[in-house]
């Protein structure tokens, strides 16, 4: 049996003690644990979403509206009903009754990517909209069918131009709540009195989301109950959300998601959802859809575009005297997000003046949405572009610049930093990636007919942890725990790292642990998203261990060794509970529970209420380290090596760790270079609605990716650990930025950076 670490019931306390889980390096947690779920992945026995035989199963087709603003003047579906297969035509006219999808962020539980009523009526609110389900046998008859749906429109003036609207006024944005607008002093006054200066705009293309998995479900009403076996990064709200609209108990929906191929902030509920619970309804059969890719960009929001102005002031030693983050962004009328390009800007610099300041347009499009770092992704590019742009001038390297301007506490809250160690990593990285080499004369190094060049960049993500994250063990009389808690498997390893911290914990092998998550029947209410997910289910597991410890103490009886004992004294080791400074008085869960004349123990309980983001300012940084070459021929870019040095507090998993930095980072090299959905600003559609014409990294684009972390456990976090999951992508897109100005003398403020701007 592996060594496992004596556990105090009251360890992590947000606010108050450090859990002593941090300070012993043994055990599960910490180790390359390979996924528990990669076998069944790579035989193909993971079941995903769409792929849940159901008895009597019909499969789905979409008709999207083509145009942005209006209502239909006309729906002709006869020919389509009397396709070859059809069982059903759902449009407005027998749609069910149903209620707007509560909206994500409006309410603890609230799942919909927007709040527009599904199919209720004639009014068209954007291109892609869904105007029709059809239901057939078959997916070939279903498609069919949709292609002979006949529409008439009645069009109506549709804001779809970003530049125009912007002409004609913005609002102050908000996220979560807040508006988005921070003051320090008077930021554009020093930047006018500044030594050195600089002052750009930035801007960044509308992205959609593309996971390897479309989105998709397999959906059926078996008498009061609603099942749904989704793809998804939110069971419980998703169940909670779709109850809401059918007007059912929030028990009557069952959403289960084992596994999921990639979310990256898609995978919530969207129209989709409710369209085929209804066909289910109103056919009394299964329903199978699945969005086919064009699908996916017309009804499942990307991230907004975004325009920001970035301006630096500095003194001789290259001080910042003034720092100015500001722009405007696009959402709908009808969803809540802004891209918060601010976000990262707030505790990145140490800075006498400040002004940050995002501005909002209603565009009538698809509401978009969260996508892999919303705000930092984009924002960093901006932010770090403009570092870049300011060592120049001042002929500093650039990370000198960045180290002489780091704060000592967070610049807006005024919170100390709770584990923040981002000159280590940029020390770490430089070493490592041989920046020493690096010609600071842009244009200077070449190879035949390629320009080589280096950048850097700093990433950053903040550290949240949602409260809801109540947790079921139960523990058996052979020695064996079961964990219960509706979190998700996207692919980064949740079930593995969470059956290592659960052996840890409770001082089992992880062969003894049973990690049951992805069903919204079970407790909790957490989302894999905001990065926030591991410390969440972390949090759960260490309460539910601390209420587990009560209850085997309360049935322990006078003839245990652990008799008398308080349960703060004791923690669990070598398949039992001991006393922790007196490991001797021990005894074996399975002696306990046979004693007790127990079968089983099963305790739930919540952990504390997440106050450490109020006593600390709490994030994951890094540095990040780019080389490229230039084509001078062609313009073509191409990333020869990358290394993302980190700073994420303890990492739970070293080789999980690795591949969700990595594919952040491959993620921002698409960010950097290639994505760029291409929007018809006079018709409002998504002209490139696939990967043919939408393109993302491949494996001839990506390089050898080095990834290293400086593993300082956060004192203040459950585990020690910070969120990893978005990350990667911040800070990726200016490193590449900055590497091919250092190539070419070429400072390309818009993304992507494609070859035709480098000629
Ligand atoms: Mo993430 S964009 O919070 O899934």
């Amino acid at each position: 049996m592996a060594k496992a670490i004596a556990m105090a019931p009251d360890s992590w306390i947000p606010g108050g003690e450090p859990d002593p889980l941090i300070r012993e390096r043994h055990g599960h947690v910490g180790r390359p644990v390979s996924r528990i779920d990669g076998p069944l992945k790579v035989s193909g026995k993971a079941p995903f979403a769409a792929e849940f035989p159901m008895e009597g199963m019909v499969y789905a087709a979409l008709a999207y509206s083509t145009i942005a603003k209006g209502r239909l003047s006309s729906l002709d579906t006869a020919d389509a009903e009397a396709a070859p297969g059809v069982v059903l035509v759902m449009t407005f006219r027998n749609a069910p009754r149903m209620q707007p999808p509560p909206l994500f962020l409006s309410g603890a539980k609230a799942a919909g990517g927007d709040k527009l009523p599904v199919m209720q009526d004639d009014r068209i609110h954007w291109n892609g909209q869904p105007i029709a389900l059809v239901l057939a046998e078959t997916q070939e008859q279903a498609d069919h069918a949709k292609s002979l749906i006949r529409v008439g429109y009645e069009v109506e003036h549709a804001d779809i131009a970003f530049a125009e609207a912007r002409d004609r006024g913005t609002d102050t944005a908000e996220f979560m709540g807040q508006p988005l607008h921070d003051e320090i002093g008077d930021a554009e006054k020093a930047l006018q009195d500044a030594a050195f200066k600089i002052d750009a705009t930035y801007t960044t293309p509308r992205h959609n989301h593309n996971p390897i998995e479309l989105h998709g479900l397999t959906v059926a009403w078996q008498g009061d109950t609603l099942r749904m076996h989704d793809a998804q990064q939110l069971v419980a709200h998703t169940a909670w959300s779709m109850a809401q609209v059918f007007g059912l108990d929030e028990k009557q929906v069952v959403v289960t998601s084992p596994f999921v191929g990639g979310g990256f902030g898609s995978k919530s509920m969207w129209q989709h959802h409710i369209l085929a619970a209804a066909g289910a309804k109103l056919a009394g059969r299964p329903v199978r859809i699945v969005l086919s890719r064009e699908g996916v960009f017309r009804l499942v929001g990307g991230r907004s575009p975004t325009e920001q102005r970035v301006a630096l002031g500095a003194d001789q030693e290259g001080k910042l005297t003034a720092l100015i983050h500001t722009g405007v962004t696009v959402k709908t009328p009808h969803n809540a997000m802004p891209e918060p390009f601010i976000l990262p800007t707030r505790s990145a610099y140490a800075a006498e003046n400040v002004l940050l300041d995002v501005q909002k347009v209603e565009l009538d499009m698809l509401g978009n949405t969260f996508m892999r770092a919303p705000g930092e992704a984009v924002g960093t590019f901006a932010l770090e572009c403009a570092m870049d742009e300011l060592a120049e001038k001042l002929g500093m390297d650039p990370i000198e610049l960045r180290v002489r301007n780091e704060p000592e506490k967070d610049p807006i809250s005024g919170l100390p930093f709770s584990s923040r160690h981002i000159v280590e990593a940029y020390r770490a990285g430089a070493e490592r990636f041989g920046w020493s080499r690096r010609n600071p004369k842009p244009r200077s190094v070449s190879d035949g007919e390629w320009l080589i060049g280096m950048g850097c960049a700093t990433g950053t993500y903040p550290y949240y942890r949602m409260p809801g994250g109540a947790a079921r063990i139960t523990l058996t009389r052979e020695g064996k725990a079961i964990v219960d808690i509706a979190v998700h498997e996207m692919g980064m390893g949740t079930s593995t790292v969470q059956t290592q911290v659960t052996a840890d914990r409770l001082g089992l092998p992880m062969d003894a642990i049973t990690f049951n998550y992805g069903d919204s029947t079970l407790p909790g209410v957490i989302m894999a998203g905001g990065s926030q997910q591991t410390a969440a289910i972390g949090a759960s597991v260490i309460a539910a261990h601390n209420a587990l410890i009560e209850e085997l103490l309360r049935i322990a009886g006078n003839d245990s060794p652990l008799a008398g004992l308080k349960a703060k004294d004791v923690g669990s080791r070598n398949g039992g509970l001991c006393k922790l400074d007196e490991p001797e008085r021990h005894e074996t869960y399975q002696s306990l529970l046979a004693r007790a004349q127990r079968d089983k123990v099963t305790v739930e309980a919540q952990p504390p209420q997440p106050l450490e983001t109020m006593h600390w300012s709490m994030h994951s940084h890094s540095a990040m380290f780019c080389e490229v070459k230039v084509n001078k021929v062609t313009g073509e870019p191409r990333v020869t090596r990358f290394l993302g040095s980190f700073d994420c507090g303890r990492i739970l998993n070293p080789k999980t760790a690795t591949s969700q930095f990595r594919g952040g980072i491959i993620m921002g090299l698409g960010l950097a270079l290639m994505e760029d959905t291409q929007f018809d600003e006079r018709k409002g559609r998504v002209m490139n609605p696939s990967l043919a014409e939408y393109h993302v990294p491949v494996h001839m684009d990506v390089p050898e990716i080095d990834v290293i972390w400086t593993d300082i456990p956060d004192p203040h976090a459950p585990m020690g650990a910070h969120g990893i999951g978005e990350i990667g992508i911040t800070g990726t897109g200016a490193a590449v930025a900055n590497a091919i100005y250092n190539a070419t003398g070429k400072r390309v403020r818009d993304l992507p950076i494609t070859l035709d701007k480098l000629l």
